[in-house]
């Protein structure tokens, strides 16, 4: 299957994509993972991305274009994908048509998380991630079991930099503007599926499962 994840910042694509990678063994292509590794190894292309990432801007879409075309050609994604975070722009959306239609794949579906967007706020401030292995928890809505340790591994949860109230202000404002046409395109083409984010994460999960047994 060859899939995307939409949704605003904190609509829950990561926690999702954990769970579609753990049932489906789909490679999980997020472009913000992405770019949060290069910022940790220092990379040109970690500077580049982390100068708009800490202001809640998009990255310039040649910058994200590059680096999901690379992905896209290595071996793990020939039996399908699951692409989170990307496209945000229609422009990066023509590209990967191109990208595809070079590789002679096509899309399967368009993944739709919709949540209100005052529960935003309140989900990004209180994301807490593992240092280790990358799980996600929420203070309130998804607490690990002991404040600040991973369940899965008991590494030490951290708080991203981009999840401060100022910066998530911008990062909301910037991908609202920008979900709406490519909502339509993707509507257009027939493959779009809105699944309701405003559930529980589990019954969130069921919906995805339930859209994709129809793809299977
Ligand atoms: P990215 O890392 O993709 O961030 P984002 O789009 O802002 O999305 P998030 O990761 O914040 O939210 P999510 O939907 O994954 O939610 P999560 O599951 O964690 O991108 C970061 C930056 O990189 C961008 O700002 C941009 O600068 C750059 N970038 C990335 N891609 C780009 C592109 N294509 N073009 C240009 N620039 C790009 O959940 C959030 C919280 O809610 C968690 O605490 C979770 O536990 C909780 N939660 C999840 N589901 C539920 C639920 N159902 N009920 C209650 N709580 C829930
Ligand atoms: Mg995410
Ligand atoms: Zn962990």
């Amino acid at each position: 299957m060859n899939l995307i994840l939409m949704g605003l910042p904190g609509a829950g694509k990561g926690t999702q994509a954990e769970r579609i990678v753990q049932e489906y063994g789909l490679p999980h292509i997020s472009t913000g993972d992405m770019f949060r590794a290069a910022i940790k190894e220092g990379t040109e292309l970690g500077n580049e991305a982390g100068s708009y990432m800490d202001a809640g801007q998009l990255v310039p879409d040649e910058v994200t274009v590059g680096i999901v075309r690379e992905r896209l050609a290595k071996d793990d994604c020939q039996k399908g994908f699951l692409l989170d975070g990307f496209p945000r722009t229609v422009s990066q959306a023509e590209s990967l048509d191109r990208l595809l239609a070079n590789l002679d794949r096509r899309l399967d579906a368009v993944l739709h998380i919709n949540v209100d967007k005052n529960q935003l706020m309140e989900r990004l401030t209180g994301r807490r991630i593992c240092r280790q292995c990358g799980a996600t928890y929420h203070v309130t809505f998804n607490p690990p079991q002991e404040a600040g340790v991973c369940d899965k591994c008991n590494g030490e949860l951290y708080q991203r930099d981009d999840d401060q109230e100022e910066t998530v202000k911008s990062r909301l404002d910037v991908n609202i503007e920008q979900q709406e046409p490519l909502l339509n395109l993707y509507e257009e083409k027939g493959i779009l599926k809105t699944i309701d984010g405003n559930q529980d994460i589990n019954d969130v999960f069921a919906s995805v499962e339930s859209i994709l047994g129809g793809i299977k």
